[in-house]
């Protein structure tokens, strides 16, 4: 079919409001919006400013009272445990009211935080629309970070609870929660009042009296007492979530949604970028700790009235490389949507597709991939053994959709290796230099969005406008800074290079070496650090270290640099995957003593690299290559 993207695109930018006015038909509101969008309030205005929902009610209570009742709404599928269960949005229904009157018990009330700590388990979900009913704002912190992570995250959002679990299952390990979790609030400031517990067969977590509750027990005494808890009536503008994510320093970023122009933008998404309609299964094979199981798997396949998939596992070794073409198949799975460093697992482990013999697919219709650059091999390779359409697509934990994307859903459009095609209505996609003027197609520069965002995107940073105003609005005015670069070619069709910023992606984790170089710096021995991503066949990237170690240190470079390691892994946690650590005499500078992290990277990667004008000594540049050598890099 002939796309329509280029109409529908040209409508929205012909009238914005009435766009969005259209697409938010979709919500049953509370009070529907009078007013679209308000150029005054907020940090760049804010969309729907005086209507009125819920976006549990839209979620979860509209499926479960009408025509959907009896569908699945969730399938929860769980290598790690053998264990697999289907809910209904009947079910549903009935375990988020029941969970919320728990939080109500326990004195959550409208506007509190709660932070989520669990891993891939339908209770997240739960726990994740429980808050959304009673207006409390949830913040889902990552299994895979460690406790100081946690403990940042903490203090920031201020929580009066936290819900989580005893354990998280790797493939091999258990992971413990609630030591992390004892320890986060014993290193935090703002000390949570209460914590609800799952207990899970896998670990038995040890309880503190009076702050310590018992999640079964807890949800058995609600329903014997018949409690349950209705939707709270909250303003279009009031935030629906707070997701942490990396910033250019140590401390992240507290991204916050908003609960109408949130639920606007992904029930457009469903059905236009990716091309599912209701009751149709949808897979998005991430984790609720990210922005894509935020949005793909919880809020954007409910409100939708899909199913979604809560799969706990990996896209190997739990047990093969054929689990995501078993799933597939056992659920009838229509849209996959995972990371390119998830399918490069899968060809590495099992390049001729064998696996995928054993198992009919022929219910999927397209692969969607984000997170990461989709590198042409990996797309080439879904796309011969898979048989179906492979969309890239490219968005941020901040803007919580596709910004750039191929509309499956309006049609699809010529697929360009290496781009993921063209901006989704709603944004206003420009390629800059530094004094913010458009470059010549073809020409790399900085990738910005004209204000304002569109529904969706966040507002603003949870109690900090200021930072949000530094950290992307500031540098380009009238615009938001991506921090990622990139160019147009004469189609319009983006190419995303990389980011601008110290941010690195490793396996579509987005992780910040400068909060690792925080980290090496902290250690007794270590005078001064840089930290750089480089590539990696697998995960994209992966973290190197370099240090130079104080003068009259006598200890071996290596005894040093396993501490280093295990101190990343202790500070920020496993999910860092940060391996390697490199002692050297010095770090190369600029004469005004800049280090020259991007010759190190080049270097490392080996590509083409020239000593900048500006170094100050050209021979500490062979030295690094010396020193990446020795490490067999
Ligand atoms: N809880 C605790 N630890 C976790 C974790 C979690 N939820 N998720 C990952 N980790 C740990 C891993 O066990 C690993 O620990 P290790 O160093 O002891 O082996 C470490 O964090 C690094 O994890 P990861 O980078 O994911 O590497 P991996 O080798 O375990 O798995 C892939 C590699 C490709 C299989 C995996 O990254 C993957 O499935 N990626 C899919 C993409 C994805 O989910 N992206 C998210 C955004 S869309
Ligand atoms: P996150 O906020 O974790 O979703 O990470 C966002 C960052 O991941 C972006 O700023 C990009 O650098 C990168 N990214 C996400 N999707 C893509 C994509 N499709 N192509 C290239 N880079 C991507």
């Amino acid at each position: 079919m002939a796309s329509r993207y280029g109409e529908v695109y040209a409508g929205w930018q012909k009238d914005p409001e009435a766009f969005w006015a259209q697409a938010a038909r979709e919500i049953d509101w509370v009070e529907a919006p009078r007013q679209i969008f308000d150029p005054k309030a907020g940090v760049y205005g804010r969309w729907f400013p005086d209507a009125t929902c819920n976006t549990c009610f839209n979620a979860v209570d509209r499926h479960a009272k009408g025509a959907r009742a009896h569908q699945d709404a969730i399938i929860y599928d769980s290598p790690v445990t053998g264990q697999k269960k289907r809910y209904t949005y009947a079910q549903l229904l009935d375990e988020v009211s029941t969970l919320a009157a728990v939080l109500l018990e326990m004195g959550v009330t409208k506007g509190d935080r709660v932070i989520v700590y669990m891993p891939m388990i339908p209770e997240a979900l739960f726990a994740m629309l429980a808050c959304a009913r009673i207006g409390a704002i949830h913040s889902v912190v990552f299994g895979g970070f460690a406790a100081k992570e946690l403990a940042t995250r903490i203090d920031d959002a201020a929580p009066k609870a936290v819900l989580t679990t005893s354990c998280g299952i790797e493939p091999g390990r258990v992971v413990k929660y609630k030591p992390l979790l004892d320890e986060a609030i014993s290193l935090a400031s703002a000390k949570p009042t209460t914590v609800l517990l799952l207990q899970r067969e896998q670990a038995q977590a040890s309880m503190i009296a009076g702050r310590d509750h018992d999640w079964v027990e807890a949800m058995s005494a609600a329903r014997a007492a018949g409690k349950r808890a209705d939707c709270v009536t909250l303003k279009a503008t009031d935030p629906l979530y707070i997701l942490y994510t990396s910033g250019t320093t140590g401390v992240p970023k507290g991204v916050v949604r908003d609960n109408g122009g949130h639920m606007v933008a992904m029930t457009w998404t469903m059905q236009n970028l990716y091309g599912i309609n209701p009751g149709e299964p949808f897979w998005a094979a991430s984790d609720v700790g990210w922005v894509v199981g935020h949005s793909y798997i919880v809020y954007a396949p409910l409100l939708h009235g899909a199913t979604t998939v809560v799969y706990e596992g990996k896209p190997i070794g739990t047990p093969d490389a054929g689990a995501f073409w078993r799933m597939i198949e056992e659920y009838k799975i229509v849209s996959l949507f995972t990371a390119p460093t998830a399918f490069r697992a899968i060809k590495k482990e099992d390049p001729h597709a064998e696996f995928l013999k054993k198992y009919d697919t022929s219910c999927l219709r397209a692969l969607f991939l984000a997170g990461e650059r989709a590198d042409p091999d990996t797309v080439q390779w879904a796309e011969t053994i898979l048989g179906v359409p492979v969309i890239d697509h490219w968005w941020q934990t901040e803007t919580g959709w596709g910004i750039v994307g191929n509309p499956l859903g309006l049609g699809m459009l010529p697929v360009k290796h290496g781009s993921p095609t063209v901006p989704m209505p709603g944004y206003d996609v420009q390629i800059v230099d530094e004094a913010a003027k458009p470059v010549a197609n073809g020409k790399m520069g900085s990738i910005v969005i004209k204000l304002p965002l569109p529904p969706g995107c966040l507002p603003t940073l949870w109690g900090n406008d200021e930072r949000m105003r530094e950290s992307y609005l500031a540098e380009f005015p009238g615009f938001y800074k991506t921090a990622d670069a990139g160019f147009k070619d004469d189609d319009g069709y983006l190419y995303i290079m990389g980011r601008t910023d110290d941010i690195i992606n490793v396996a579509g984790h987005r992780l910040s070496t400068g909060g690792m170089e925080e980290v090496l710096a902290s250690h007794q021995d270590v005078a001064e650090c840089a930290v750089i991503g480089i590539k990696d066949e697998l995960k994209g990237e992966q973290p190197c270290g370099f240090v130079v170690l104080k003068s009259g240190v006598t200890r071996s470079p290596a005894e040093i640099e396993k501490e280093i390691v295990g101190l990343v892994r202790e500070k920020i946690g496993p999910v860092a995957a940060f391996k390697i650590a490199i002692t050297v005499a010095r770090l190369p500078k600029t004469r005004s003593g800049k280090i020259l992290r991007g010759t190190m990277k080049k270097i490392a990667d080996g590509d083409d690299w020239s000593a900048p004008a500006t170094i100050d000594d050209p021979a500490v540049l062979d030295e690094i290559g010396a020193a990446l050598k020795a490490k067999g890099i």
